[in-house]
């Protein structure tokens, strides 16, 4: 086999996640890709808190993005740092030197999405971000590929483990926001800073990125009225219960005459709707188009094992386009510009 080296900027949750999946399953990534995937670098900022988990995968630690960008071998940079800054100049410099990228970052791909999708075609890279949205629901990868052939009318969903969390256990156990968020942190669902958790805020995100899959089209932050969770009583959640309604963050996506609507808001959920069933740090997202009419994609929004397994899949499509020779063909290549120009012709 070949082997495509890679190297990993980030060594916590979903970081650790991955050298384990791509141990686990050697043997089928081989086969369906015809190589394999080593992890050769990691960029940590502590050397000592990660030689554990170094040692175990015979990964080399550096803590200077320069040992990643200057390695011939290394034809694959997998951000997992978060936030927007370093990681936007990180994966622009792995792109403008020929590496390809695979991100988790839905911070980074919401606001700035379309200029590194134009970095990675400029210089026929590969750019994926699977895990971004929903964890371990291949939901863009559906969206892209599998309703490719369908008109999306409606995209809505719970697409915050963190808040959605909260809300169960506030009914179920009957427990205080603060209580509820602690625990969210605890289990490692929520961000760092819990901020945009809970104000609809990662939520947003998220949806900017399922509307530029379903519809083609790019939405700034500010275009999605942005609602979360905070201040929400529990005898407000405790009533809509007894009203056979369930409370839900709820994002949700749009396409009326040729325009987007989109926004993130406690939604009352008819107790009988499917997206009502969804409990704890679940996450679902729920289309609705014309050929398949309804659908929902339902999965694990986060966590280690479910988010790694997405980034994994992204390096499998990475090193099939190798061994293809198509690398830099874009992960989402529907643009609605044109199909709006026209119609105002
Ligand atoms: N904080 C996010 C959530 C993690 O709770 O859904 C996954 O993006």
């Amino acid at each position: 086999d070949k082997q495509l080296k890679i190297a990993l900027l980030g060594l916590g949750t979903v970081g650790s996640g991955v050298p384990l999946i791509l141990k686990e399953h050697k043997e089928k990534i081989s086969q369906v890709t015809g190589m394999e995937i080593l992890v050769e670098k990691a960029l940590v900022r502590n050397k000592a808190a990660k030689a554990e988990i170094a040692k175990e995968y015979g990964i080399e630690l550096v803590t200077d993005f320069k040992e990643i960008l200057e390695d011939q071998d290394i034809q694959v940079v997998v951000e997992l740092l978060g936030k927007i800054e370093p990681a936007k100049t990180y994966i622009v410099q792995a792109l403008e030197s020929g590496k390809h990228v695979v991100t988790a970052n839905k911070d980074l791909l919401a606001q700035h999405g379309s200029e590194l999708v134009a970095v990675a075609r400029k210089n026929h890279c590969d750019l994926y971000y699977e895990a971004s949205v929903a964890g371990g629901i291949p939901i863009l990868r559906t969206i892209a590929n599998s309703l490719a052939a369908d008109n999306i009318h409606k995209v809505l969903g719970i697409v915050n483990g963190t808040t959605n969390y909260m809300l169960t256990k506030m009914v179920s156990e009957k427990l205080t926001y603060e209580t509820a968020l602690e625990q969210a942190q605890q289990l490692g669902f929520a961000e760092s800073d819990p901020t945009n958790d809970v104000d609809g805020i990662d939520a947003a995100y998220k949806m900017v990125i399922l509307t530029q899959f379903a519809f083609g089209m790019t939405l700034h932050l500010s275009d999605i009225e942005t609602k979360g969770i905070r201040g929400l009583a529990l005898e407000d959640i405790e009533m809509a219960h007894q009203l056979g309604y369930t409370i839900k963050l709820i994002g949700s996506s749009s396409m009326l005459e040729e325009s987007v609507t989109a926004e993130v808001g406690p939604v009352l959920v008819p107790s009988n709707h499917p997206l009502a069933s969804v409990q704890n740090e679940m996450n679902a997202v729920f289309v609705d188009s014309a050929g398949v009419g309804e659908s929902m994609y339902y999965g694990a929004g986060a966590g280690a094992k479910p988010t790694a397994t997405s980034v994994v899949s992204d390096l499998i499509t990475t090193a099939k386009n190798l061994r293809l020779g198509i690398s830099g063909h874009q992960f989402n290549s529907y643009k609605n510009e044109t199909k709006i120009a026209s119609d105002q012709e």
